[in-house]
C-alpha cells in the first residue's frame, strides 16, 4: 500500500520543481518479467557475470555469450512495459520530467513512450562490431550464433556496456550535466552499486537538488535521500499517475 501523505509530499516536490530527472536502474522494469542483477532471483546470483559480461569472457567464448544474451532478448521482447514505465513517460509528456538516465538496456523506457532516454550501459537491442564501425539495430537474437558482422566478417557483439568497460564518454557527461542541474531526481529500482551511475544521485545532493527514492530494499541513498520509499516501483506510480489525473 502507498502512504497518502507521502504521496502528497512527492507531487509537491514534483509539483514545485523546475528540472526534474529520473534514474532508473532494474528493479523498474522487474514488474515487467525482466529479472534483475542483485535483487532476490537476480541474475547474478544465478549466473557468474565474469564468465557472461566482461570483454575477457566474450573473448574467450563468444558463443556461450551470445547464447546468454539471446535468451535475455527473447525474454526482454516478450516483456511489456508497467506502470512505472507508463507513468515516468506520461510525466515526460506532460512537461514534469525532462530524461530517463536509464541503466537498463531494455528499451522498456521508449516501448512506453518516452522520448528524452539517456542509456548509460547500452542497448540489447542494438549490436556492433568488434572491428570496424558497424552498428545495427536488431528486433530478435541473430539466427546464427555468434553473428557475423555483414562489412567485415568480424564477431558483432551487444552494443551495451560490460564490466571493466568504459561508459560513453559523452553519455556520461550528458548523464552528470543533468544530474547538477537537477532540482529534483527520481531513484527507481536500482541498488546503486555500480559506478558511476551510483554516483548521480551524490551530484544532484550536492548542488542542492532533492532526490526521492523508490526501491523495494534500503540502498546507501535511503538514509540521504530526501524521500526513501520502500515500494514496488510499478505499485508507486501507479498511485502517482492516477493521482495526478494522468
Ligand atoms: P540491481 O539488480 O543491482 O538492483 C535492482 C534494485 O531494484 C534492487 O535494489 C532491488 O531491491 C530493487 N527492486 C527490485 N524489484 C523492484 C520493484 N518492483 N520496484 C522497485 N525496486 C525494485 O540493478 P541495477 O542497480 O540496475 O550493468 O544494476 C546496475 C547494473 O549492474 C546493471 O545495469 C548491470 C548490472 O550488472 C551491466 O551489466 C554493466
Ligand atoms: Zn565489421
Amino acid at each position: 500500500m502507498i502512504n497518502d501523505e507521502i504521496l502528497e509530499q512527492v507531487i509537491k516536490l514534483i509539483q514545485s520543481s523546475n528540472f526534474i530527472v529520473a534514474v532508473t536502474g532494474a528493479g523498474v522494469s522487474a514488474e515487467s518479467g525482466v529479472p534483475t542483477f542483485r535483487g532476490k532471483d537476480g541474475l547474478w546470483k544465478q549466473y557468474d557475470a565474469t564468465q557472461l559480461a566482461t570483454p575477457h569472457a566474450f573473448k574467450k567464448n563468444p558463443k556461450l555469450v551470445w547464447e546468454w544474451y539471446s535468451w535475455r532478448i527473447n525474454l526482454i521482447r516478450e516483456a511489456k512495459p508497467n506502470p512505472a514505465h507508463i507513468c515516468l513517460s506520461k510525466l515526460e509528456s506532460n512537461g514534469l520530467l525532462r530524461t530517463i538516465i536509464t541503466q537498463n538496456v531494455d528499451n522498456l523506457h521508449q516501448r512506453a513512450g518516452s522520448k528524452n532516454v539517456l542509456e548509460l550501459h547500452g542497448n540489447i537491442f542494438r549490436v556492433k562490431c568488434t572491428s570496424c564501425n558497424y552498428k545495427a539495430k536488431i528486433e530478435k537474437a541473430p539466427d546464427q550464433i555468434p553473428p557475423l558482422c555483414p562489412k567485415c566478417n568480424s564477431l558483432l557483439r551487444p552494443d551495451v556496456v560490460w564490466f571493466g568497460e568504459f561508459l560513453d564518454v559523452e553519455i556520461l557527461h550528458n548523464a552528470y550535466s543533468l544530474a547538477s542541474k537537477a532540482d529534483l531526481m527520481l531513484v527507481i529500482g536500482s541498488s546503486l552499486l555500480v559506478s558511476p551511475a551510483a554516483e548521480l544521485p551524490n551530484i544532484t545532493l550536492k548542488h542542492g537538488g532533492k532526490v526521492i527514492e523508490i526501491n523495494l530494499d534500503e540502498t546507501y541513498l535511503s538514509p540521504v535521500a530526501t524521500i526513501s520509499i520502500r515500494t514496488k516501483a510499478g505499485e508507486f506510480f501507479k498511485a502517482l499517475c492516477e493521482k495526478l489525473k494522468l
